[in-house]
């Protein structure tokens, strides 16, 4: 390192955060008290959660809390290595299982978040000849996975078969997302699945999907009666908890346990959360009523915003509230925690310039009258911006 790299990093580090700030897009931490539940507590205030992913509203469920608990009791508290080394429990391979047994695939292998799941999958298959094809909004982990990778990346026009279609080659992987997290739209699987399937790989990316969508909560591929080559899941939304997982045949499974470095040199997730996570997996199966209620939550939300240009149809929980400019978005956001109310404003680069947005989300453990606070308030901004 010679004398001159550290002035050029301060630099570097001080006109970054100047930019940030001037364009109005800087990005702040908030401490939430109490737990990630229907009502926020942050800092002396309460708050109506509209910005959560625990669809299911697993989060803070006591069943769910009480086998962590178990979990804990049985295992202790870390797993102590990687998977390879002595990380790997029983509590592991239940819930790898289970996985299999409900989404229908050979394998399942675990990782610590969906982001290392992702890249794991594409640095380990990937070579220079390969050709990546991905929807243009997918995940930032996925995209910059493939931008990482050696093999040649193109992104296609969001939910563009046609644009697909186009870029396909034998042996290409596309990757999609299964409902894309800022838009709470829907992947055109059935379409992509027949374009792409047997020549080429699918890998659906489906953090929004499962728990939420297709019978028992299966997610975006059994909702569209598709079975990707590869599906991603992960926990840290519909399940309540955290963690991923890849789904796979047994051969794709074997040569990742070889070589998938986000799983060889990396901690094993402690077995009190596998075993937490299993649990969950059955209450998803089981709990209907969790997403006919999500359901019914997500269709008196549309009724009533239906009418707001802001507002845009979504058949998932994710409902954009979409304002244009960061700084209204800032403001609006703002103006409805005045109400009582949380809905984080999303801005570029997390979606398009011009498209700011309040990323609404519902949950099962809102109520009826929750999302008729939010519309009333979501109307009157609306008819300020008009
Ligand atoms: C589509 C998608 N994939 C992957 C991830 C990353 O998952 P995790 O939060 O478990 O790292 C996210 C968001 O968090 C996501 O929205």
């Amino acid at each position: 390192m010679t004398c001159s790299t550290m002035p050029a990093f301060n630099q570097r580090i001080e006109q970054a955060l100047s930019a940030r700030k001037q364009q109005g897009l800087q990005r702040k931490l908030h401490q939430i008290e109490g737990g990630n539940a229907r009502e926020l507590h942050s800092a002396g205030q309460r708050y109506v959660n509209f910005s959560s992913n625990d669809y299911l509203g697993l989060a803070t469920d006591k069943q769910l809390t009480s086998a962590w608990q178990q979990g804990l009791d049985k295992y202790g508290n870390g797993s102590g290595a990687s998977p390879l080394v002595t990380g790997f429990s029983p509590a592991h391979a239940e819930l790898e299982q289970t996985l299999c047994d409900w989404l229908g695939f050979e394998r399942a292998i675990l990782f610590g978040s969906g982001f290392s799941a992702n890249q794991a999958l594409l640095f380990a298959l990937l070579e220079k000849q390969d050709l990546l094809l991905q929807d243009k909004l997918n995940h930032a982990s996925l995209i910059e996975a493939g931008m990482l990778s050696p093999a040649t990346m193109k992104r296609f026009r969001h939910n563009d078969i046609e644009h697909l279609e186009k870029l396909l080659e034998p042996s290409s992987l596309v990757v999609t997302e299964g409902v894309f997290s800022m838009d709470g739209d829907l992947s055109l699987l059935a379409e992509i699945a027949s374009k792409v399937q047997p020549e080429s790989w699918l890998a659906v990316d489906d953090a929004h999907g499962i728990g939420v969508l297709g019978p028992k909560g299966a997610g975006s591929c059994a909702r569209a009666g598709v079975v990707p080559d590869v599906l991603i899941v992960t926990f840290g939304k519909g399940f309540g908890l955290s963690g991923a997982a890849i789904m796979c045949s047994k051969a794709l499974g074997d040569y990742l346990t070889q070589f998938a470095r986000h799983h060889v040199y990396s901690t094993a997730m402690p077995p009190a959360q596998a075993f937490a996570l299993n649990k969950a997996a059955h209450m998803i199966q089981q709990q209907e009523w969790r997403r006919e209620k999500l359901a019914e939550l997500s269709d008196y939300y549309d009724r009533l915003l239906s009418d707001c240009p802001e507002y845009r149809y979504t058949p998932t929980a994710i409902k954009p509230f979409v304002v244009g400019e960061s700084d209204a978005a800032n403001d609006y956001s703002q103006y409805l925690k005045r109400q009582g109310i949380w809905a984080s404003a999303i801005r570029p680069p997390t979606v398009a310039p011009g498209s700011a947005r309040l990323r609404v989300t519902l949950t099962a453990s809102h109520t009826m009258h929750d999302v008729e606070l939010l519309a009333n308030q979501l109307k009157r901004l609306s008819q300020e911006i008009g």
